[in-house]
This record gives C-alpha cells, structure tokens and sequence, in this order.
C-alpha cells in the first residue's frame, strides 16, 4: 500500500497530504500584479531595498554563471534622465522611487537576455508581495532617438561599460494608482496547447 506521510503546506503552515484549498500564495500574487506606472512620492525603506536586492541574487541563471550586474538608482535626477531613455515608454521613471538598471556581461553568458529577464520578473514579483508598484522599462533593442539606441544612452549615463549589456530598467515605488487583476475569463486559454501544436 502507498503510504504518503503528511507534509507542512509551506503556505499555510499546517499539515497536509495534497494542496490546500486556497493556499495559492504565488497565484494570489501573479492575479495582483498589474504594471504600475504611477508612484507615491516616498523613499523604499532601506530595509524592503534589502529584500529585493536578495530577490534578485537568488535568480536562477543558465549554467549559475550569474552574468547579471545590478544598478540601483534613487537620486531623482539620475531617474530624470533615465526617464528620457526612450521617446516613449521610459517617462515612469521620472516619479519612480527606485530604478533597478539590469545589465548582463555578453562575455560570461551567451543567455544574458534570458538571465536578466528572469531576475527583471523575480524583482517584480517580490516588490508585488511587499506592496510596492513595479514596471519593466525596455532598453535592449530600442532607441532614444534616431542617432544612438537607448542602451548606449543608458551606458553613457552610468559609466557602464560596452560589454556590459542593458537589458531592462525595474522602475518601482508605493503605487499610486489601483489597477484590477485581469478577468480569468480575459486569459488567453487558446494559447495553450496539448501535446502538438495548434
Ligand atoms: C519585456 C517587457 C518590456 C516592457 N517594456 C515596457 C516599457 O518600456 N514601458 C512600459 O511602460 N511598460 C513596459 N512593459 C510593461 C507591459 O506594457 C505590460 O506588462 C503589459 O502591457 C501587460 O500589463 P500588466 O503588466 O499590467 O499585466 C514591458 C513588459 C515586458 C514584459
């Protein structure tokens, strides 16, 4: 006879033998998580910038060669000019209490793009648990304007050097504005597929 012991649901805490009804945390948290582009005009307590500085240390990463370099921008005037990164898009930054700068180094990791996707998202989500507001801002692969692309423009900006690639801006704050979850019956179900495609 099978014999499965009992486990503790690591959500609620308590016993169990197979999921708990309700006990969705990280459901509960992908239903919330909207982007938000509007922010309260307040610091990030030192202590929560701790948390997502150790959120983002523990992403996973192709081969744990961690090619990815963090730059945490609080002064409004670096936020201010990074807010102007793109013709469209970048603006949030201006008003955002943090901008997290997501680089990866092209020569450690040929699946930088991927690893500094994955720590962009692992940010978003923790800020998301913690009440902060969160926003992705493209850099790879746009422009600032007809002569250099926004990636040089942020390069520039921060001293960053040329191999050190920018991925992503994670702008974030104490949102200022409420948005709803997206409807379930919104999902995009005829995406999913089942053992071939279509
Ligand atoms: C790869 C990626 C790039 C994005 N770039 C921007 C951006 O440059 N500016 C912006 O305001 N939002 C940006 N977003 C946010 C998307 O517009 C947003 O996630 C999408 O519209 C869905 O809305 P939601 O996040 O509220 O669910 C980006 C999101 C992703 C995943």
């Amino acid at each position: 006879m099978l014999h499965i012991s009992p486990f503790l649901c690591v959500y609620c805490n308590k016993y169990k033998h197979t999921q708990h009804k309700g006990c969705y945390r990280m459901l509960d948290i992908l239903r919330a998580r909207r982007s938000i582009r509007k922010f309260q005009d307040r610091a990030i307590e030192p202590e929560v910038i701790e948390l997502l500085k150790e959120a983002l240390l523990r992403s996973p990463s192709s081969r744990g060669i961690n090619p990815w370099e963090f730059i945490f921008i609080d002064d409004p005037l670096i936020l201010k000019k990074l807010a102007k990164s793109k013709e469209h898009g970048s603006e949030l930054l201006d008003g955002a209490a943090l901008g997290i700068v997501v680089c990866g180094d092209e020569t450690r990791s040929d699946v930088w793009v991927e690893d500094c996707s994955i720590a962009s998202v692992i940010v978003q989500l923790t800020a998301q648990t913690i009440g902060l507001g969160s926003c992705w801002v493209q850099i790879r692969n746009r422009n600032h304007d007809t002569a250099i692309t926004s990636e040089r423009y942020v390069q520039e900006l921060l001293d960053i050097p040329h191999h050190i690639r920018v991925e992503s801006i994670i702008a974030l704050g104490n949102p200022n504005e409420i948005k709803n979850p997206v409807p379930y019956e919104k999902l995009q179900f005829h995406k999913l597929h089942h053992n071939r495609f279509p």
